[in-house]
């Protein structure tokens, strides 16, 4: 049964506690990995959490996730708006991927509408906060057939 699932945070998300709260939320990042391992509980899905601020380790990861996940989640943070290197990677993957953002990002600056993941994910959720996870999730396991 297809189940696993990788969950990988770009550029600033180790601070994302010192980020605007308005957008943000105000949680720490191990906070926001904890609920998402809650989530995948519900959902009967495996969770692995990949976080960090470098673009080479996130696209070296991303080499690697077919070794051991069957779908991802990504939030790459602000590479989404202009780290293409990122789209290739996701490609080179070739597993199902959700696009997850915890800000409404069509509704901030115009530069966070440009998204370097578009047509490579089979879903985004975006502006739901954490609980966007719990749906990024469940859109994965469909993917995986239920
Ligand atoms: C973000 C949105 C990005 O524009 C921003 O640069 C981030 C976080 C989000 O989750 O809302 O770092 O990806």
């Amino acid at each position: 049964m297809r189940n696993r699932v990788l969950v990988m945070h770009g550029i600033n998300f180790s601070a994302l506690d010192r980020r605007p709260a308005e957008h943000y939320g105000g949680l720490t990042y191990s906070q926001l990995e904890r609920e998402i391992t809650r989530f995948g509980r519900e959902l009967d899905v495996t969770v692995n959490c990949f976080q960090s601020n470098y673009e080479g380790a996130f696209v070296e990861e991303l080499h690697k996730a077919t070794d051991y996940a069957d779908g991802l989640l990504i939030n790459p943070g602000a590479w989404t708006h202009y780290a293409w290197a990122l789209r290739d990677a996701l490609e080179i993957a070739g597993l199902p991927a959700v696009e997850v953002h915890l800000s409404d990002v069509d509704n901030r600056e115009e530069f966070r509408r440009v998204s370097v993941l578009e047509g490579v994910c089979i879903a985004r959720v975006a502006g739901k906060g954490p609980e966007g996870y719990r749906d990024a999730l469940s859109h994965l396991k469909d993917a995986f057939g239920g």
